[in-house]
């Protein structure tokens, strides 16, 4: 059996048993497979895309998924949503603070908390936006989600993925990525855990392209890590929970799903250490646009228009002369919603807090705040400024996001978010150029 270890790469077709032997050679379906396993293919994209597009893998596993009972309706995941609505959306800035840890037990499905979103999964388009906080592991429970490729964004907590293509421990600063369907099950390492989770709709995530950057730099292939083969061989009474068109669904399971002996190909859970990203920036004058800080995409079919970048505001040293070095004012097309994972966001001197959130959504202006805009109005530029204690993120996609209304209601928003725009001085003088 395998303890825990990755294999290195994005995107890679890999192959990899827990029992040496299982994978079978030269057929992915042979009429007997070794060990007695089963073989089933999990495919995450359609079978004739382009090849450098193709997620696929077989499994090899002590019982075909498809010994299944009928599921029923679940009611564990009240507010977990999937409506985003078609109404007016308010264009005000919005901003969170950390969700509370709950009180009650809840699982990561329990605990989950719909924020945001727009799409459907109906039309394999949009996001849904979502902010968990749990105190428990799923306890013979198991989970898989046919509406979105699920990012998950740790900001408290360290996470246990089980999954049926083995385990990823993961810690805040590093993110995972469950394709859609892939069963399994979530262990808190901590005490509690705290953190977002976005649900891809949309195309499968991958790395941007680098155009003139060249063929290093942004996020590197080599830093993101499949599981090996990972198996659980045990029966009992267990539940897997579905959420597929938005709802959620329970049968019952005689055996853990987590019976994949051995598996290979392209479709499989990852992870990334954020605090690998190589951030690029300007050595001149100027930055560039936060694009830069692109660290996976879900293109749309316009090209250009992602259906959601994940982007990184990581530390990192600013040395641009004569000019405004934090994120400037702007009103962008794109829908933008952030979140801190530690640390301070360099274009806020307060409010934003580790754990919350804000939503910036299309032509809404915003930048940094009064008192940044003052600081480093008159910072020495003569020296380089290192931003070391930070790690923000954005979740930007081309539809506005819309948020929930459990979010426009939470006891978590600010409700003078605003003020942090308030109290910008004139300094205009027609006479002084
Ligand atoms: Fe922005």
């Amino acid at each position: 059996m395998n303890t825990l270890k990755y294999q290195t790469g994005f995107g890679n077709d890999c192959a990899t048993e827990a029992l040496p032997g299982a994978l079978p050679v030269g057929r992915n379906s042979p009429q007997v497979c070794p060990y007695g396993l089963y073989a089933e293919q999990l495919s995450g994209t359609a079978f004739t895309v382009p090849r450098a597009e193709s997620r696929r893998s077989w499994l090899y596993r002590i019982r075909p998924a498809a010994l299944q009972q009928p599921f029923q309706p679940f009611d564990g995941a009240e507010s977990w949503l999937h409506q985003f609505g078609s109404g007016p959306v308010t264009p005000n800035r919005l901003r969170w603070n950390p969700l509370p840890i709950p009180a009650e037990p809840a699982d990561f499905i329990e605990g989950m908390r719909t924020w945001a979103g727009n799409g459907d999964s109906d039309d394999l388009s949009g996001v849904s936006i979502n902010l968990y906080a749990a105190n428990r592991s799923m306890a013979r429970r198991f989970f898989y989600n046919a509406d979105a490729e699920m990012l998950i964004v740790p900001q408290e907590g360290r996470l246990r993925l089980a999954t049926e293509l083995g385990l990823i421990d993961i810690e805040p600063c590093e993110i995972a990525v469950i394709p859609r369907g892939v069963r399994l099950r979530v262990e808190l390492l901590d005490q509690t855990a705290r953190g977002y989770m976005l649900e891809n709709f949309g195309a499968v995530l991958r790395l941007p392209e680098l155009g003139p950057i060249g063929s290093n730099g942004l996020a590197n292939a080599r830093d993101f890590k499949t599981p090996v083969a990972w198996y659980e061989d045990i029966e009992g009474d267990f539940e897997l929970i579905a959420k597929f068109t938005g709802a959620f669904w329970r049968t019952s399971l005689p055996h853990s799903p987590l019976d994949v002996v051995a598996w290979h190909g392209s479709n499989a859970p990852y992870k990334y250490d954020l605090r690998q990203f190589n951030a690029i920036g300007s050595i001149s004058y100027d930055h560039p646009d936060p694009c830069i800080f692109t660290v996976l995409t879900s293109p749309s079919d316009t090209p250009g228009a992602a259906n959601m970048d994940f982007a990184i505001f990581p530390p990192r040293i600013l040395a641009m002369e004569n000019t405004f070095r934090p994120p400037w004012f702007h009103r962008n097309i794109a829908g933008e919603f952030m979140g801190l994972i530690q640390g301070v966001y360099d274009a806020k001197a307060e409010g934003f807090s580790p754990g919350g959130a804000s939503l910036h959504n299309c032509m809404t202006p915003h930048g940094p705040d009064a008192g940044t805009f003052e600081k480093a109005s008159s910072a020495d530029l003569s020296q380089p400024h290192y931003i070391r204690d930070t790690m923000a993120f954005m979740f930007e996609t081309r539809r506005v996001i819309r948020p929930t209304p459990a979010a426009l209601s939470s006891d978590t928003l600010q409700s003078d978010y605003d003020a942090a725009w308030s109290g910008f001085k004139k300094h205009f003088n027609p006479d002084k150029p």
